[in-house]
C-alpha cells in the first residue's frame, strides 16, 4: 500500500476502527475450510436484499400509492419510464429469487444443525428476518393494485377478523377501512418502503451474531474448540481459513451463476408462467368481480394450503389461522426440539434423515397444493402433508433422542 494511502488509513483508524473491523470480520475472520455450495446463500441473500432496496427506491420515484392511479402508474413504469420495465422486472424477479435463496439458506441450517448451540440466537434473528420478509412481500403484493393483489389482500386481511373477540376491529384497523381501499394501499406502501430497512438492520445483527459464535460447517464441528495454529496465525483455529480473500472470491462465483440465472428469468421469462407474476394481476383491481381462484404467490402457498386444510370450526376460520401462523412460529423453538448428540445430518441416523426428507417433500407438495383450486382431494392431501410438516417438529424430541448417530471426527473433513 502506498505511503500516502497508509497515511490516510491511519488517519481514519485514529477516528474510526476501519482496519480493526476489516481484520476482525474479513481478513482475520477464520471460517471453516470445508464450507461448500450451501454457504453461497447467505451472501446471495445480501445481494438480493440490495437489489430489492435499490430497484424499490427507483420504482417509488414513479409509482403512485393511490387506488385510482396505482395500476396505471405501474403500466406507465413498464411502458414510458426509461428502463422502467427492467427495474420492475428486477424487483418482481428479485422478490421470488429472495425467497428461493432464503428457503435454501434455512434448509442448509437444518442440514448442518446451524440452529443448535451456540447459534440459537443467530437462528432466531434469522426467523425474525423471515417474518419481516413475508410481511414486506405481503404489503408489496397489494401495490400493483391488480385483481390478485386486491383479492389476495382481502382474503389475508379477513383472516384477522377470525381472531375471537377483537377480530372485526383488528381487521378494520389493519385495512383502515371496511374493505381493502385507498387507505389500505397507502399504509401498505409505507410499510413496504420501511420494512426492507428493518430487514437490513436485522441482517447486520445476524452477521454480528454469526461472527461472534463463528460459522458452522458441513461436519457440525466447532473449529474454535479444536486445535490452534495455521499458516496465517498461531492463535487461529487450525481448521479455519481467512474469510477474505478465500470465501469472498468463492462467493463471487455463486454471485456470477446467480446473476446469469436471474438475468435469464428477468429478460426471457419474467412472469415464470404465472409463478412470479400472475395473469389476473395484469387486470386492474375490480371490487365487484371476484376471481375464480384466489391464491397468493408461490412463497406463501405452503402456509395457504395449511390454512385451507383446516375446516372452519363453529363457523370460524380461527383454527386454520392458528395452524398457518403456528407453522412459521414453530421455527423459533426448533433449537430446543433437536435432542440429537450430533449437529450435522452427516452423522445423524436414518430416522432424522428420513424425517428431514419427508419435511422437505411436505413443504414442496403443500406449496403446489396451495396454488391449486380447492377440491376434496387437495384438501385431504393438504391435511396429510400439514400433519407430516408438524410431525417433523413435534416428534423431533423423541426421534432425535432415539436415532442411532455416527461418531463425529475430531477435525473437519473435506
Ligand atoms: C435477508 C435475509 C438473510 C441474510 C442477508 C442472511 C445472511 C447470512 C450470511 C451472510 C450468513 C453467513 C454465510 C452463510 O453461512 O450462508 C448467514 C448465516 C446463517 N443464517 Fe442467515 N441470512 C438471512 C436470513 C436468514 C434466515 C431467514 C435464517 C433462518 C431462519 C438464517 C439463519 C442463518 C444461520 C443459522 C446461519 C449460520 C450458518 C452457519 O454458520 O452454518 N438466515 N446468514
Amino acid at each position: 500500500m502506498s505511503a500516502e494511502k497508509t497515511e490516510n488509513v491511519s488517519w481514519i483508524d485514529k477516528r474510526f476502527p476501519l482496519t480493526e473491523t476489516w481484520r476482525a470480520h474479513l481478513s482475520e475472520y477464520y471460517a471453516p475450510k470445508n464450507l461448500n455450495f450451501w454457504s453461497f446463500f447467505g451472501s446471495l441473500a445480501i445481494l438480493t436484499l440490495v437489489i430489492q432496496i435499490v430497484t424499490g427506491i427507483w420504482l417509488a420515484m414513479s409509482y403512485k400509492p393511490d387506488a385510482t392511479l396505482a395500476f396505471a402508474s405501474v403500466e406507465y413504469i413498464m411502458r414510458d419510464v426509461d428502463w422502467g420495465w427492467l427495474i420492475r422486472y428486477m424487483h418482481s424477479t428479485g422478490a421470488s429469487a429472495f425467497f428461493i435463496v432464503i428457503y435454501l439458506h434455512m434448509f442448509r441450517a437444518l442440514l448442518w444443525g446451524s440452529y443448535r448451540k451456540p447459534r440459537e440466537l443467530l437462528w432466531i434473528i434469522g426467523v425474525v428476518i423471515y417474518l419481516a420478509m413475508m410481511a414486506t412481500a405481503f404489503f408489496g403484493y397489494l401495490l400493483p393494485w391488480g385483481q390478485m393483489s386486491y383479492w389476495g389482500a382481502q382474503v389475508i386481511v379477513n383472516l384477522f377478523a377470525a381472531v375471537p373477540v377483537v377480530g372485526e376491529d383488528l381487521s378494520i384497523w389493519v385495512r383502515g377501512d371496511y374493505v381493502i381501499s385507498d387507505a389500505t394501499l397507502n399504509r401498505f406502501f409505507a410499510f413496504h418502503f420501511l420494512l426492507p430497512f428493518v430487514i437490513a438492520a436485522l441482517v447486520f445483527l445476524h452477521i454480528v451474531a454469526l461472527h461472534h459464535v463463528g460459522s458452522n460447517n458441513p461436519d457440525g464441528i466447532e473449529i474454535k474448540a479444536g486445535p490452534k495454529g495455521n499458516r496465517w496465525s498461531d492463535k487461529a483455529p487450525a481448521d479455519g481459513i481467512p474469510f477474505h480473500p478465500y470465501y469472498t472470491v468463492k462467493d463471487l462465483t455463486g454471485v456470477i451463476v446467480f446473476l446469469i440465472l436471474f438475468s435469464l428469468v428477468m429478460f426471457y421469462m419474467p412472469t415464470m408462467g404465472g409463478l412470479f407474476l400472475e395473469a389476473p394481476n395484469f387486470q386492474p383491481a375490480n371490487p365487484m368481480q371476484t376471481p375464480l381462484h384466489i391464491a397468493p404467490v408461490w412463497y406463501f402457498t405452503p402456509y395457504y394450503a395449511m390454512l385451507r386444510a383446516v375446516p372452519p370450526m363453529w363457523g370460524s376460520q380461527f383454527p386454520g389461522v392458528v395452524v398457518m401462523f403456528g407453522a412459521i412460529l414453530i421455527f423459533f423453538v426448533l433449537p430446543w426440539l433437536d435432542r440429537s448428540p450430533v449437529k450435522s445430518m452427516r452423522y445423524k441416523g436414518p430416522i432424522f434423515k428420513v424425517a428431514t426428507g419427508i419435511f422437505a417433500v411436505s413443504f414442496i407438495v403443500l406449496a403446489w397444493l396451495g396454488m391449486q383450486p380447492a377440491s376434496d382431494l387437495s384438501t385431504l392431501l393438504a391435511q396429510i402433508f400439514t400433519t407430516l410438516y408438524f410431525a417433523y417438529f413435534l416428534l423431533m424430541p423423541i426421534y432425535s433422542s432415539l436415532d442411532k448417530t455416527k461418531p463425529v471426527p475430531e477435525r473437519v473433513t473435506s
